[in-house]
């Protein structure tokens, strides 16, 4: 009884995790139970009753005389009623708070090793580098009118933002504005294009923070698989071949949490799909400056001929996230209707803007990334060394080169959630999977980033989840 249990359990969540991971698209037609029974070797029995429990939770549906097919995604389930609730009609969406909010809460109570957060740790010092690149008072006494600032934000760090970027489409600081983390930026650049009920698609698994606010928004998620060239641009054309999604959203360049790139030639791939179907991309591009060997290929803005990329970038990656110093460049329409949206709330922290502009303009930036790059690059290795001894117990990876993460496949025997539990008690902390999914799922990966620890540290935390598995 306790295998047949087990048997429907994997079978259901394997299903399950194809659908939502987006290896079984919108709209495609499941194979049928017989077929599936014979490939899975189980009986029809338990597939029959997968379907019907994937079915009541409206993930599936069937045709008469047709068979049975993916169903869009529907919004996340509101809120639980709340006595209040009529003052919170706006948030009606909102999502639970994240495993990530409660890993926070837990890092911060405690001396974990933290693979779960995706930043430089303390001992990069950077924040220690920043202070002593910038004098506060000065700022505070010579800053024009703050109050006044331009509301795109500060005009030379624009420009030399526009100039980093160094690509023939962003040349002004016209063409940038400054927002309170990429963040904000994917937040209004989302309610601009979308509204509630609205569908978008999604390479899936992605950035959590991107979900819950997709979430949120109460837009309808089309998940788009990926492999090791990034997002499966040929799943895609299908998908825009039956419907319109509002726009793309994309982590193109070490992909959290995949640590994944798409090829240049998929980039050219995903252009020529959104020229051809009028869809525009949102490309959100933090992790790019972090390559370790070889530079990534271009941004997409980089190759957009028609201005249908809204670019994305931050510097919570490159320095740290408390900055919260992000920024869109985009087509001039989209710029001014994000002005528009932006003078809700005034502008980005004015003294943080000069206080960055500061420390640029002292020019040890260049070569802090560089030592950035080459710290991740050390501890990648180190992490990598103790992943490649794990493969032999049936774990699986793809090595990073670049970014914050590696993205692990457990042995099929192990449930990555008993292994953070397990995990948190010797004091070792990482996410899993299913966070960066539209819904929670059983499915076999963790994602374990190598930044935030120093090389001791993630020998000692490795050593640890290596004895758990
Ligand atoms: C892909 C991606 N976009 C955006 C962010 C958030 O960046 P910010 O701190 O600029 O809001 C993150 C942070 O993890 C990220 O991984």
């Amino acid at each position: 009884m306790a295998r047949r249990k087990a048997l429907y359990q994997t079978v259901y969540h394997r299903l399950r995790y194809q659908i939502l991971s987006g290896d079984w698209p919108i709209g495609s037609k499941l194979p049928p139970e017989r077929h599936l029974a014979d490939e899975w070797r189980v009986s029809r029995n338990t597939v029959v009753h997968a379907y019907a429990d994937l079915e009541a939770e409206g993930l599936i549906f069937s045709r008469v005389g047709s068979g049975r097919y993916v169903q869009p995604l529907p919004p996340p389930s509101a809120l639980p009623p709340l006595d209040w609730k009529d003052r919170l009609s706006g948030g009606a969406n909102l999502c639970a708070p994240s495993l990530m909010t409660e890993l926070h809460a837990l890092v911060g109570t405690r001396s974990a090793l933290n693979f779960a957060f995706g930043e430089g740790g303390p001992h990069t010092r950077l924040k220690a580098e920043f202070a002593k690149g910038i004098d506060p008072l000065h700022i505070l006494e010579t800053s024009e009118a703050d109050y006044l600032f331009p509301v795109q934000g500060h005009l030379e760090l624009r420009g030399w933002i526009a100039e980093w970027m160094g690509c023939e489409q962003v040349t002004s600081p016209a063409q940038v504005m400054i927002t309170s983390g990429s963040q904000e930026a994917l937040q209004m650049t989302t309610a601009i294009l979308a509204n509630p009920g609205d569908s978008i698609a999604v390479e899936m698994p992605t950035y959590f923070g991107a979900l819950h606010l997709f979430q949120s928004l109460g837009l309808h998620l089309i998940p788009i698989p990926m492999d090791g060239e990034g997002m499966r641009v040929d799943v895609l054309e299908g998908i825009l071949s039956r419907s319109r999604p509002r726009f793309i959203y994309t982590v193109p360049t070490f992909h959290n949490p995949t640590g994944t790139t798409l090829s240049e030639a998929r980039r050219r791939q995903l252009l020529a799909l959104s020229e051809k179907h009028g869809i525009p991309i949102v490309e959100d591009d933090a992790y790019r400056h972090l390559h370790f060997d070889q530079e990534p290929p271009p941004p997409l803005k980089a190759l957009d001929r028609q201005g249908n990329v809204i670019y994305i970038n931050t510097f919570s990656k490159v320095l740290f996230p408390g900055l919260r110093l992000g920024w869109v460049t985009a087509n001039r329409p989209f710029m001014e209707r994000l002005t528009r949206s932006k003078e809700l709330s005034i502008s980005t922290n004015t003294f943080v803007q000069h206080a960055l502009w500061s420390y640029l303009q002292k020019g040890a930036f260049p070569a802090h990334l560089e030592e950035a790059r080459r710290r991740y690059q050390r501890q990648a290795a180190v992490m990598d060394k103790h992943l490649s001894a794990l493969v032999a117990k049936g774990v699986s990876y793809a090595k990073p080169s670049g970014g914050f993460y590696d993205w692990v496949s457990l042995p099929e025997q192990v449930s990555p959630k008993e292994l953070l539990q397990e995990a948190i008690r010797q004091n070792v902390v990482f996410a899993t999977g299913d966070l960066f999914l539209p819904r929670e799922t059983e499915q076999p990966y963790i994602r374990l980033c190598y930044s935030y620890e120093t090389e001791a540290g993630i020998e000692k935390g490795m050593r640890i989840l290596a004895s758990l598995l």
